[in-house]
């Protein structure tokens, strides 16, 4: 693979940055894993970036960490040039399961997340509405969790992420467990809220596929120990076609990184297109 290093975005802003980012777990007897290694990457304003990588290889882990829930770590993860500290409402996160509370409805559900904002009780009615509205779900407000379908409770989970206004939002393989058709679907509606609310996104999927679909940049993970062995930017036009010549070609790239098992030292970056 190349180092070809090319910036076509130079209107963008870096919104948020990993820098020599490692992150060890201890084990019972005394020794240290090491999850992530050295890992470097950065994410624009309004960029939606997709991590695809085999199991274990530390994808959970990078989002884990950039939300906040664990502070242990070296190196650096900035947002809009700040270390981030503890969780916060300007980063949401979407899980594989939904992790709705099934004691609450659709829209206590999505409230519950503003329940720490800075709003009045009517400026929260409304975004919930607007959140609720967002992702196709009118209609459907008084339903509880058991009584939506597996994607509309995943769409639930992105109206709850987004309604706080987050600058960033990470998705955690948030379509892997729905079946194809639902799947394709959704892609569709995550890359029409993507460009309505202009949000940054990063996601986390199995899905070559639907990695090179949605995204600008695609990082590619690999394990032993978990690090980044290659970073695509895709400039397909939009709508992608899923069965087109070029984006058969960026497959092909990525599926190539993904089985490189050469000793990569330091994290590649090539640009597909
Ligand atoms: N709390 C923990 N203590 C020890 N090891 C951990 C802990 N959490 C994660 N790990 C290890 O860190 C590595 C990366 O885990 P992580 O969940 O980030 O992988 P992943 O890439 O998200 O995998 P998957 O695709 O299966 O979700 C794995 O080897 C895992 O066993
Ligand atoms: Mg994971």
């Amino acid at each position: 693979m190349s180092g070809n290093i090319q910036n076509s975005d130079k209107n963008r802003s870096r919104l948020l940055e990993i820098r020599n980012f490692s992150k060890s777990y201890p084990l019972e007897d005394g020794k240290t894993f090491t999850a992530v290694s050295h890992a470097n990457f950065t994410v624009e304003a309004g960029e939606f970036v997709t991590i695809v990588g085999p199991s274990g290889c530390g994808k959970s882990t990078i989002l884990r960490l950039i939300v906040g829930l664990d502070s242990d770590y070296e190196g650096d993860i900035l947002l809009d040039g700040k270390r981030v500290e503890g969780t916060s409402l300007t980063r949401g996160i979407v899980f594989q399961d939904h992790r709705l509370l099934p004691w609450l409805t659709l829209k206590e559900n999505i409230a519950l997340s503003l329940s720490s904002a800075d709003k009045t009780a009517e400026e929260k009615a409304r975004i919930v509405a607007d959140h609720i509205a967002l992702v196709g779900l009118n209609g459907f407000e008084s339903n509880y969790p058991h009584q939506l379908s597996g994607g509309m409770a995943q769409r639930a989970a992105i109206a709850r992420a987004l309604a706080p206004e987050p600058e960033i939002l990470l998705l955690d393989e948030p379509l892997g467990a729905l079946d194809a058709f639902t799947r394709m679907r959704l892609q569709e509606e995550l890359q029409r809220i993507w460009r309505v609310e202009g949000v940054s996104m990063v996601m986390v999927t199995h899905d070559v596929e639907e990695a090179i679909f949605l995204s600008n940049k695609i990082l590619v993970m690999n394990t032993n120990p978990g690090r980044i062995v290659a970073e695509f930017k895709v400039d397909l036009p939009e709508p992608r076609d899923r069965a087109g010549s070029d984006f058969a070609l960026i497959r092909r790239k990525v599926f190539e990184a993904m089985h490189d098992n050469a000793a990569v030292k330091e994290p590649l970056v090539e640009y597909a297109i």
